[in-house]
This record gives structure tokens, C-alpha cells and sequence, in this order.
């Protein structure tokens, strides 16, 4: 069964694994790139990379509209029970079988401070092989470093990497990245939600075209890969 991966803007995804609704970082109403309003989308599982606002956006209230479990690291998914949401506690290293697939947490090199000043743990990536078999590595905020290549080894079908320098990779760590990783297919991420990660992802698709064998999806907000 097919799975279908949305690029909702910044580094916020929807995954419909056979009817399994997934969001991954949805933040979406203080988000000027969003494709979608937090009130419209079905969510079983949020998945929350690290605390910043940019990433937990919308979680709480699609997940007390929706009756979704948050999945995200034990503090973070500590402070989401307190507000009484549903949550699942991973860390990181550490995978688990859900209904959308085997969810494993990667390592990340970045921050997690909650919106509030909450101690966030560490920040994380998500690794997700899905029923079928094929994995999807989502790198969330990270600079790079080398043990993506332990990752790659896993043998990656879609890779979703952050361009936008700044607070992230930029596009000449990310191309280091896409060797390190050597997914069959790429999606830049994080760039052009302010002025401070504008980027250009064509230009930085066409260095990956000529540099690597993965290829390239420059997606806009809405759009959607089918794996
Ligand atoms: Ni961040
Ligand atoms: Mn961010």
C-alpha cells in the first residue's frame, strides 16, 4: 500500500500510511509557508522533533481536537501528558512498532527548549521504515554530522533535509549530507519560512543532481510524494 508524504511548509509533514494520519511537526497557524490550517487536518499520531515553537506549532490543539497520541522524547512528551494529550515516549536510538510503522528517534545536533523555558531533553530526528519496507529519514533541525552515514547505511528511500542555514544544515552541508545519506530521493526543507533561511532549493536541487545519484523533489507547501 502506497504511502503518501505531504510537505506542509518549513518542517512540517503529513503521512497517510494506508489511512494511518501522521503529522510530524505541525506548525502551521504562525506559519506564513503553511499549506494547511491546524483546524482541517486528521492527525492519529504527531510526531514532535523538539521543543522550539516552529516544531510543537499546533500539537497541543490538534491533538485535544483530534484525540491523537504525541510521540516525541520523554520530556517533551512528559509536558504534553501534564496538558492531557496522549502520549508515547521514545528516546533516542530507540525505536517502536506503531500502527504507521517502526518509528525509531535519530540523533539530532540542536536544541529543544519548550515554548514555556521547559527543559526539552534532546532534540531528534525520525527514522521510519513503513510497513511495506522502505524508510523515510527525516532529519528535523540538525547541523550535519557524521554519522548520518550510519543512517544511510539503513538504506534510505526519501530523505528530507534542512537547507536554510542559520539555525540548520545550509545547502553546502546539506549536499554533504545527501552523500553521507544516499537516499534514493531527496526534499529540502526549512528555507524561505523567513527571511533569515531564504534560500534557493533549485539551485540547490541542480548542485544535487550533479553531484550524487538521489534525486531531487523541490515540493511547494501541499505537495506531496508518493512512496
Ligand atoms: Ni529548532
Ligand atoms: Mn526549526
Amino acid at each position: 500500500m502506497a504511502t503518501l508524504l505531504t510537505w506542509l511548509g518549513h518542517a512540517a509533514f503529513s503521512l497517510d500510511v494506508a489511512g494511518v494520519h501522521v503529522l510530524v511537526d505541525p506548525f502551521l497557524a504562525d506559519n506564513p509557508m503553511a499549506a494547511s490550517k491546524p483546524d482541517s487536518l486528521p492527525a492519529d499520531f504527531i510526531l514532535v522533533s523538539h521543543g522550539h515553537a516552529d516544531h510543537v506549532g499546533d500539537t497541543l490543539a490538534i491533538a485535544k481536537r483530534t484525540g491523537a497520541t504525541v510521540i516525541s522524547n520523554a520530556e517533551i512528551a512528559g509536558w504534553f501528558s501534564k496538558k492531557g494529550v496522549k502520549t508515547h515516549a521514545q528516546h533516542l536510538g530507540g525505536g517502536h512498532k506503531h500502527a504507521f510503522g517502526y518509528l525509531k528517534l535519530t540523533l539530532a545536533l540542536h536544541g529543544s527548549g519548550l515554548p514555556d523555558g521547559s527543559y526539552g531533553g534532546n532534540p531528534a530526528g525520525f527514522l521510519l521504515t513503513l510497513p511495506q519496507g522502505k524508510r523515510i529519514y527525516l532529519a528535523c533541525d540538525t547541523g550535519l554530522f557524521g554519522d548520518m552515514a550510519l543512517i544511510g547505511d539503513e538504506g534510505i528511500e526519501v530523505a528530507a533535509l534542512p537547507i536554510g542555514d542559520n539555525f540548520t544544515m545550509g545547502p553546502d552541508d546539506a549536499l554533504r549530507a545527501v552523500k553521507l545519506i544516499r537516499p534514493a530521493h531527496v526534499i529540502p526543507i526549512h528555507y524561505n519560512t523567513w527571511g533569515l533561511i531564504a534560500q534557493d532549493p533549485d539551485a540547490w536541487a541542480a548542485r544535487v543532481k550533479a553531484e550524487t545519484k538521489s534525486i531531487p523533489h523541490v515540493l511547494k507547501p501541499g505537495e506531496s510524494l508518493t512512496i
